[in-house]
């Protein structure tokens, strides 16, 4: 294919994205996500592939790397191994999808696709077999204790005070329960620098005890020993099997990328802060949450990994925002958003 016909490729894919984005053709869905888990868990096969269906209706193959040795790691460091382990997906915004791309470098067969299947990486010491962090990293015990720590000292804070008192203030319409929260992009508490550390702890905890006030108000979930139940579901493809131990004690179910787009529905709280991915575009197409915790919505806010778009900004319409207790260091600039009318 000449530069030219690329050239013409590329503007074809862009006018069908942006007709199909204005017929409000959702990019993001269950339906994808649900069948990319199915194939994700019947994985097993070194020479699997995952199909993911392009906007154009044709479907682009990505292989499955999972336990292959990373290219080129190994070879400046004799006693390190990097292996490919579990596939992630890429989420590709609208600004990206509609992005003038260099032909040169763009292949056409990617250009109508909002999920590109890739994988994270483990290093290990080739002696021991032992997991190598790739940041200064502490231990469980560390990780555990902190983390009651951080847990009892924010929930007796003038901060969390005030954020009961707004969750308190949240009014759903009669019928509309809340039964999960889903806790996305709270990264790795296991830095071994206790301030470095802390926003991840801060976010966990934060997801905690919005289960607990809403729990006491709101929980349509099964009851256990009278108390309604709300199940919190945490994903960040960061977490380390300590940060997945601590977590799961904590009362947590961590889930893998992209389980826990499944979780979000209309009795949803979703709490995302700083997320290097799309997710208000994704929970834009999937759902309408009852409550999200996430950053002060500015529509100007579309240069950035999560970025405002005509379907965020017509989902946020659709929702009350409610001051949240500031708290900068933990949090940034927050705000709560309760679904109208429900
Ligand atoms: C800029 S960091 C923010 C971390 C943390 N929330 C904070 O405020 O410090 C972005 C986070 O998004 C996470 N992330 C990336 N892809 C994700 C996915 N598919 N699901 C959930 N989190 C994801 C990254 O691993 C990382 O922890």
């Amino acid at each position: 294919m000449t530069l030219d016909e690329k050239r013409e490729e590329l503007a074809a894919a862009h006018q069908l994205i942006q007709a199909k984005y204005d017929a409000g053709v959702p990019f993001f869905t269950k339906v994808l996500f649900r069948d990319l888990v199915r194939q994700l868990e019947s994985n097993g096969n070194p020479d699997q592939k995952v199909s993911v269906a392009g906007l154009d209706g044709l479907a682009v193959q990505f292989p499955v790397e999972t336990g292959q040795e990373y290219p080129g790691y190994s070879s400046n460091n004799d006693d390190r191994v990097c292996i490919i382990t579990k596939p992630r997906l890429l989420y590709r915004t609208i600004q990206e999808l509609l992005a003038v791309r260099d032909p040169n470098l763009y292949s056409v067969c990617r250009a109508y696709l909002p999920v590109e299947v890739a994988h994270s990486t483990q290093v290990r010491d080739t002696q021991t077999n032992e997991l190598v962090y790739p940041w200064p990293a502490t231990d469980y015990a560390t990780v555990r204790s902190r983390f009651e720590q951080a847990k009892r000292s924010l929930e007796t804070s003038h901060n969390f005070a005030q954020l009961k008192a707004a969750l308190t203030s949240v009014v759903l319409s009669p019928g509309n329960g809340v039964d999960k929260v889903v806790a996305l992009a709270c990264s790795t508490m296991t830095w071994a620098d206790h301030d470095g550390a802390m926003p991840s702890m801060a976010q966990h905890i934060l997801a905690l005890t919005v289960r607990d006030v809403l729990a006491r108000r709101y929980a349509a979930g099964p009851q256990r020993k009278g108390v309604p139940e709300i199940q919190c579901y945490a994903q960040d493809p960061m977490y380390m099997p300590i940060d997945e131990q601590v977590l799961d004690e904590a009362g947590f179910i961590v889930l893998d990328d992209p389980r826990a787009f499944l979780e979000v529905d209309e009795s949803s709280v979703v709490i995302a802060i700083a997320p290097d991915i799309p997710i208000r575009q994704i929970v834009a197409d999937i759902a309408r949450p009852a409550i999200m915790i996430w950053e002060k919505f500015d529509v100007t806010d579309t240069y950035r990994t999560d970025p405002v778009s005509p379907r965020v900004k017509q989902m946020m319409e659709e929702y009350i925002e409610l001051p949240f207790p500031s708290e900068p260091e933990y949090f940034g600039n927050l705000a709560i958003y309760v679904r109208r009318g429900g």
